[in-house]
């Protein structure tokens, strides 16, 4: 393990170096514009890959953008570990709010600052370039393999069929993935809970065309007007969502758990000045922890109708649209609230307007055991790592092909992430603390190490 931790001492430049150079390459998935840039960040990957030591690289073609491929069997016997992550990344829209350019890193006060830079390039690079340390001073204590995807942020739609296709090439011990955030680098936390997702778009109509809206307004109904209504008919006075239903199979966790759950570091005042808001808000009787991890959610993440460019024009729009996320919990089921939220959306709509409900993708809920010897060798990992025990925490966020690993693969995941909230991932000025990114690439050895030890007994 010396050696190890002696080889990412010495590399340390060279490390934050390559992770720059894959920072700049704009693998935006959702835009088709940058679709060659995917394709370069999957070959980059590959490349870093093949020159750490691993066999069988490959950049493998699916419907979609390619999932990067990479193995090294050192005793069929030994256990494997198959490592996940994403090279593909979010717009980085609003472009105006971000300090630097978005795929220009810049390295500045302990951070490295770019899109990807810790959702999820930065995470999954320091997979590499630990292995790459444990090859290099003959230390890799078991199997790996990684696979490495470039449709995560539009919904790893490649990845089910390519894993229902490949079983045998992929089979393994546990799932390893490094694409979450800890509480704060003094209180280091393994997730051990993710929310699903189902994501909807609505369309309301009103009048067949655009209309003057002194000659017809108050005539017939405003399509934005209406849609407001109808989503703010979507929650109570206490916050709780309004479809019926919906809470239905939600999963209510004991008193006991509840209050475990509570107990993790967590300032309110901190969370509302680092926010800037003078109070919090969400479902009453619940505390913000809970809110944002064992509760679901339905917010509005788009929305918009009529004349919104410069000046003023008087118009009464034809058509008024957004775009709903809703975060489920353990026991719901994406496609259900999906066809609840549509089946509700349609009752309420008014008769003067139509409405067109189209379900985007969507995931399922997870949760990771805390009894497993993978989790014994993850908390003893970070222990050793950080000098604290980690903390397991539910997350708030989605990462929904973690149940088809235990679907299609029959494999349990451990959601070792090393990132922290105020990384903005998805926002203006995303970035990745250098400490993060080192203490990462140190603790994923010690985690082989241990798993391949704990799995020996
Ligand atoms: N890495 C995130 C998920 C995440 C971040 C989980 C922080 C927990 C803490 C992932 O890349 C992501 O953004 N997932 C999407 C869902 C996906 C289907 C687009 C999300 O959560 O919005
Ligand atoms: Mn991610
Ligand atoms: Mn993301």
């Amino acid at each position: 393990m010396k050696k190890t931790q002696e080889y990412i001492e010495s590399n340390k430049d060279k490390f934050l170096n390559e992770l720059v150079d894959l920072l700049r390459i704009p693998s935006v998935s959702t835009d088709k514009a940058y679709a060659g840039d995917v394709l370069k960040a999957a070959n980059f990957i590959r490349e870093k890959l093949a020159s750490a030591g691993a066999d069988n690289t490959e950049v493998c073609e699916t419907g979609g953008y390619p999932i990067v491929y990479g193995d090294k069997i050192i005793d069929p016997a030994l256990p494997t570990i198959l490592v996940y992550g994403h090279y593909d990344v979010q717009p980085a829209d609003p472009l105006e709010l971000w300090d630097s350019p978005p795929f220009e890193p810049v390295v500045k006060d302990g951070l490295v600052i770019a899109r990807g830079a810790a959702d999820d390039k930065g995470q999954m690079y320091m997979h590499i370039k630990a292995f790459e340390s444990m090859m290099k001073t003959d230390t890799l204590p078991c199997n790996v393999k990684f696979m490495i995807e470039g449709e995560e942020e539009i919904g790893s739609d490649s990845l089910e069929p390519f894993m229902e296709a490949n079983k045998e090439k992929l089979a393994a011990d546990v799932v390893l993935v490094s694409d979450t955030a800890m509480i704060s680098n003094e209180a280091p936390s393994i997730t051990v809970g993710l929310r699903g997702l189902s994501y909807v778009e609505v369309e309301v109509t009103g009048p067949n065309r655009d209309l003057h809206s002194g000659i017809y307004g108050g005539g017939v109904a405003n399509p934005i007007n209406i849609l407001s209504s109808m989503i703010a008919s979507l929650q109570d006075e206490n916050g709780r969502i309004t479809i019926p239903g919906f809470y239905d199979d939600v999963e209510d966790l004991s008193d006991s758990d509840r209050h475990n759950l509570n107990q993790a570091p967590f300032s309110l005042e901190e969370y509302k000045s680092d926010l800037e808001i003078n109070a919090e808000k969400g479902e009453a009787g619940y505390t913000t922890l809970e809110r944002t991890s064992i509760r679901p959610t339905l917010d509005v993440n788009g929305i918009w109708g009529g004349y919104t460019a410069p000046g003023a024009k008087t118009v009464l729009p034809s058509k008024a649209n957004a775009k709903i996320s809703m975060r489920l919990v353990p026991h719901q089921s994406s496609d259900k609230i999906t066809e609840l939220f549509q089946k509700h959306f349609e009752s309420i709509a008014p008769d003067y307007v139509k409405v067109k409900v189209t379900p985007h993708h969507g995931g399922e809920p997870a949760v990771t055991p805390t009894d497993s010897t993978a989790y014994k060798a993850a908390e003893m990992a970070m222990e050793e790592a950080f000098g604290k025990k980690p903390i397991p925490m539910r997350g708030g966020g989605s990462i929904p092909i973690v149940t088809y690993f235990e679907r299609i693969l029959g494999l349990k995941t451990i959601l070792m992430g090393f990132g922290l909230d105020s990384n903005k991932i998805h926002s203006p000025n995303e970035n990745y603390g250098l400490f993060n990114y080192y203490k990462g690439i140190e603790t994923i050895p010690l985690f082989f190490k241990n798993f391949a030890d704990l799995s020996k007994r």
